[in-house]
């Protein structure tokens, strides 16, 4: 099937208590991974692009990259997506490039010219049959280059949602209930430890997500910052030469719980970085003579596809939604 927006695939996920992946795409292994696993569960997949995404692989070979994953896998509903777009110019792009859906992050304005932006880029999207995620409240974390302190974040204020939603109608809402973006999610100072010593970060703030939820019956919801930072990687990065002390994730349970609840999509792109970096930091290690990156990729690959696959089947539950 050709690529779809993720109108139908969310109404399923939010009537099904589950939620669809949402993977970052940077280069072909990457995308191969996502889409092998995907394919053999039968789940259904975002695949999203972000501004460093087409600044480093360039728009035209991405979507040429995914375009070639839908005809490998015409069984399972794909979409694609723009992460982060970051101006009403960046998502007139992608619309205008083939993608069927784009996030405008206006999170950091202020309320009213959030929703000034949000609109101008639904009207637009609307009108191509692309559809909308916006943001409201801020992760920490580093998204592109843009950095933000845990002192700058801030949880959405629930009694705005409504407000946004009508006034911008945008089609899903990214909300901001204590994830974070990349590998360390929380200082060792916001984390208390346990027994082992192991850094437990603080729980997710499922209050907010449920206030959100009674204010908009049947809207989806959309986590960011959602890796869990597999500590089998951490270990492996560090086991074999990386430097990455105290990186910490989100506990799968809590995004299990998520999915089940209004989240229809959760955003995973460190989890695939990591497995990446470990694998192949492991394999020069252990092969230090050689030098031809499609041994070396190959593993990788061959990891984050087993990653993925975990994530659909114990994490998003989205497996055989296709
Ligand atoms: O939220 C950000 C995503 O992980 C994309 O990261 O901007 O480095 O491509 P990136
Ligand atoms: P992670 O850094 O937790 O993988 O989050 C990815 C993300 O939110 C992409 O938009
Ligand atoms: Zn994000």
């Amino acid at each position: 099937m050709p690529l779809v927006t993720s109108t139908e695939m969310f109404k399923k996920a939010y009537d099904g208590g589950y939620a669809v992946g949402a993977f970052n795409v940077n280069n072909m292994e990457i995308l191969q991974a996502i889409t092998e696993a995907c394919r053999e569960e039968h789940a259904p997949v975002i695949l999203q692009v972000s501004k460093g995404a087409r600044a480093y692989a360039n728009h035209t070979y991405l979507v040429k990259l995914v375009e070639a994953a839908v005809i490998e896998c015409p069984e399972i509903p794909i979409v694609l997506h723009l992460d982060h777009g970051p101006d009403f110019e960046t998502c007139k792009s992608c619309i205008d490039g083939g993608f069927t859906s784009v996030m405008i992050d206006a999170s950091s304005e202020p309320f009213a010219k959030n929703i000034e932006i949000t609109r101008k880029v639904v009207e637009y999207a609307h009108d191509h049959g692309v559809v909308v995620e916006a943001e409201l409240g801020t992760l920490a974390g580093v998204e592109d280059d843009v950095k933000v302190s845990a002192e700058d974040s801030s949880y959405t204020h629930p009694e705005e949602v409504e407000e946004f939603v009508s006034k911008t109608g945008c089609d899903s809402l990214a909300i901001a209930i204590g994830t974070s973006h990349g590998a360390y999610k929380f200082t060792a100072a916001q984390c208390t430890r346990n027994e082992k010593g192991v850094l437990v970060p603080p729980p997710l703030r499922f209050d907010v997500l449920e206030e959100v939820s009674r204010r908009l019956p049947g809207f989806p919801i959309v986590l960011h910052g959602s890796s869990s930072v597999p500590q089998e990687y951490v270990q492996m990065i560090n086991a074999h030469g990386g430097k990455m002390p105290d990186a910490v994730g989100i506990p799968e349970e809590q995004l299990r719980k998520a999915a089940t609840l209004s989240v229809c999509k959760i955003n995973i792109d460190s989890d695939l970085r990591l497995t990446m970096t470990g694998t192949i930091r492991q394999f020069f290690d252990e092969h230090p003579d050689k030098f031809d990156p499609r041994e070396y990729l190959k593993p990788a690959r061959a990891n984050i596809k087993e990653l993925v696959r975990h994530k659909l089947v114990d994490v998003l539950g989205c497996n055989g939604k296709a």
